[in-house]
């Protein structure tokens, strides 16, 4: 039990050590205290493509958008002596990366989890592309990209970007994204094994339990969704994408970034 004493304390007293110098005479915080939040770190080199977690932002079929997914469970201002969130929510909210057991249930029975991911396949160099806008992602648009063989990640932009689809709070079944003899031709003609999208599923609503089976059947390509894509050009970057290690969860939260 000293174990779950000792360790509020010790972030106490290491937030109280680091937060020292901008703490006034009376121990107050001074008023311009603000934290700066950023798309573009490094000087234009490292970009965040997650989306921020906020009770606007969009949930699978919902209108609701996520809500309260966030609550403080201790709050010093009620007396406790640290501030204590808790958060409940779909592990395919916001960014997020799909495992195999999400559309396949033996795999989820075998415990194929967020856990299972390789982190070889979702970290490497990865290529940024610009798909047409009139049309889903079918095999005749994938033909079209002309993605070179050898090429292991793809980043999709859609027109989901343009329609900024992630920053409205209701749920948009009209999405653009794979169709099933879209994810078919990758599947056989490419060697991409991780996929991104920019809205919270890489395969079209219409089509979407065949399309997932299609890209999850080999449990060796991982669909990242709901990636941010704007303000990036199209090209070539290193990707890192760092899932959540969620034993049993066939999804999880991810934070993503382009290097340059
Ligand atoms: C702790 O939570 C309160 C809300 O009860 C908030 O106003 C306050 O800023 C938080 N304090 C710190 C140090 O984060
Ligand atoms: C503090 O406690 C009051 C009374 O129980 C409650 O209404 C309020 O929501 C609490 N505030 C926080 C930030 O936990
Ligand atoms: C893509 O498919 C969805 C149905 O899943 C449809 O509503 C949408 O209009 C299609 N988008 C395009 C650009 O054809």
């Amino acid at each position: 039990m000293t174990r779950s004493v000792d360790f509020p304390l010790l972030i106490l007293a290491v937030t109280a050590l680091s937060l020292s110098p901008l703490l006034g005479v009376a121990g107050k915080f001074s008023d311009d205290l603000k934290p700066i939040r950023r798309e573009v770190y490094g000087g234009g080199k490292i970009f965040d493509i997650s989306h921020r977690y906020t009770p606007e932002m969009p949930a699978w079929e919902s209108s609701e958008g996520l809500a309260s997914f966030l609550r403080l469970a201790a709050s010093m201002k009620n007396g406790s002596f640290a501030n204590v969130s808790e958060m409940k929510l779909s592990v395919h909210s916001g960014t997020h990366v799909d495992a195999p057991g999400h559309f396949i249930d033996e795999y989820y029975d075998a415990g194929f989890d967020s856990d299972s991911l390789d982190l070889q396949t979702l970290n490497g160099p990865a290529l940024l592309v610009d798909v047409p806008r009139d049309k889903n992602i079918t095999a005749e648009v994938m033909e079209s990209l002309h993605i070179p063989r050898g090429v292991r990640r793809v980043l999709f932009r859609t027109l989901n970007t343009d329609r900024r689809l992630m920053f409205k709070k209701e749920f948009d079944s009209s999405f653009a994204g794979f169709m099933t003899d879209g994810a078919k031709w990758l599947v056989e003609n490419t060697d991409i094994k991780l996929v991104g999208l920019d809205y919270l599923s890489f395969a079209a609503f219409e089509e979407s339990p065949a399309t997932h089976k299609v890209i999850l059947a080999g449990r060796d390509i991982i669909p990242v969704e709901a990636l941010k894509l704007d303000d990036v050009e199209v090209g070539t970057y290193s990707l890192h994408c760092l899932p959540l290690r969620l034993v049993n969860a066939e999804g999880a939260p991810t934070r993503c970034i382009l290097i340059k």
